[in-house]
């Protein structure tokens, strides 16, 4: 049965790096026999534009009927001042919480040739492969009470709430763990537990799912704090960082830095086993640069590879993407973020021909 893949192309550069994708499913098709049927819809602030709000019922519906949902990102300058409940954001969050795609694979990896590209000396990134699983559906996003409220005396007060049950934390720690299994046996589990009372219940959750099922793997549990000093000091450290919504969001963006460019980091967002999964370049719409031609696609060439091996069953297809993207870079292409000359499009070209 040919699967299918829902594509949200969204904003900003959104449109720009899945125009990129959708020219690689092609030379997937016509090159190595992929089969795949492609829809798209609105998301974000065109959806917005469009419709009213970020995300149409229809588009969430479909989407947890398909195999897999690729975004490209939402959001920006022109949608700053929507109400709060449909900003361009809350599509997304919304959209992750009805797929109920709790467990987040960022895995941030340092291709050989880009070793140079990166903030950090060689030595420190050369070979630096480390996996971020990201809990995804709950914590301070989704926390209740949350909001803004005036008090008698005219000041406002705004607060969110980070809320974690058991049950969220055992499903996202025994993703964490199994991964690791296949990766280098190791987990470290970061939170604020000196601090926050989620983080103490997140630190005794993980601390019991490794003994009950996974004592061959070797746990550590880090303060998030120390863990963004120890990425920029020694990334190799680590194998999987297993974290809560907030910490995954923001160290994973850190991690992007030491790998080159913000610009080739993918992600996964999986929900329990046979559903569907989503798919993300975990950066965003890029106001800066969007319209410029200046975009790397690679994060969201990346996505899909992720797809066609977590969701498509296609991966020897995503070993030979993986290798394309390789290969181009091993030749030199680079776009500006990486300190080179080729545009969007040119990257595709560049990636496309190593096909
Ligand atoms: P951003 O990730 O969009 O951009 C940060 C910096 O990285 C910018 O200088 C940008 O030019 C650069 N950059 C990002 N992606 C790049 C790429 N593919 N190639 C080259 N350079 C790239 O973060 P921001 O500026 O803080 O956020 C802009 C908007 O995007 C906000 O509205 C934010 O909420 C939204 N956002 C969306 C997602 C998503 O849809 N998944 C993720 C993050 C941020
Ligand atoms: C990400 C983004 C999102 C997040 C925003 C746009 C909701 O920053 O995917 O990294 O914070 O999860
Ligand atoms: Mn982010």
């Amino acid at each position: 049965m040919t699967k299918t893949l829902l594509t949200l192309p969204g904003d900003g550069i959104g449109p720009e790096v899945i125009e990129q994708v959708n020219r690689v499913i092609d030379a997937l098709k016509s090159r190595h026999g992929l089969e795949l049927s492609v829809e798209t819809a609105l998301f974000g602030g065109a959806c917005i534009d469009a419709a009213g709000e970020p995300i149409q019922a229809s588009t969430i519906k479909r989407a947890k009927e398909v195999e897999a949902v690729l975004m490209g990102a939402v959001g920006g300058p022109k949608w700053a001042g929507v109400a709060r409940e449909i900003r361009p954001e809350a599509g997304l969050l919304n959209l992750r919480k009805e797929m109920d795609v709790f467990a987040n694979l960022r895995p941030a990896l340092c291709f050989e040739a880009l070793a140079d590209a990166s903030s950090l000396k060689k030595p420190f990134v050369e070979g630096l492969d480390i996996m971020f699983v990201r809990e995804l559906c709950g914590g301070v996003y989704f926390g209740k009470p949350k909001g803004v409220d005036t008090l008698a005396d005219g000041t406002k007060i705004g607060y969110d709430n980070a809320v974690y049950t058991t049950a969220e934390i055992e499903r996202v720690a025994h993703v964490a763990f199994k991964l690791a299994r296949k990766r280098g046996n190791k987990v470290a589990s970061l939170e604020k537990s000196n601090v926050m009372d989620s983080g103490l219940l997140w630190r005794e959750v993980v601390t019991e799912v490794h003994a009950k099922d996974y004592k061959d793997v070797v746990l550590e549990h880090v303060l998030a704090d120390n863990a963004a000093m120890q990425l920029v000091r020694d990334p190799k450290q680590f194998d999987v960082l297993l974290t809560d919504n907030l910490f995954g969001d923001i160290l994973s963006d850190l991690a992007a830095a030491l790998t080159g460019s913000i610009g080739l980091l993918p992600s996964a967002a999986l929900g329990a086993d046979g559903m569907a999964g989503l798919y993300e370049p975990i950066h965003g719409s890029a106001p800066d640069i969007a319209g410029k031609g200046l975009a790397n696609p690679i994060a969201a060439i990346l996505s899909l590879e992720m797809a066609l091996r977590y969701s498509l069953d296609a991966s020897e297809i995503a070993d030979k993407l993986f290798a394309a993207v390789k290969a181009a870079l091993e030749k030199g292409a680079r776009t500006k973020d990486l300190g080179g000359e080729l545009s969007t499009t040119q990257m595709g070209d560049a990636i496309i021909a190593e096909l």
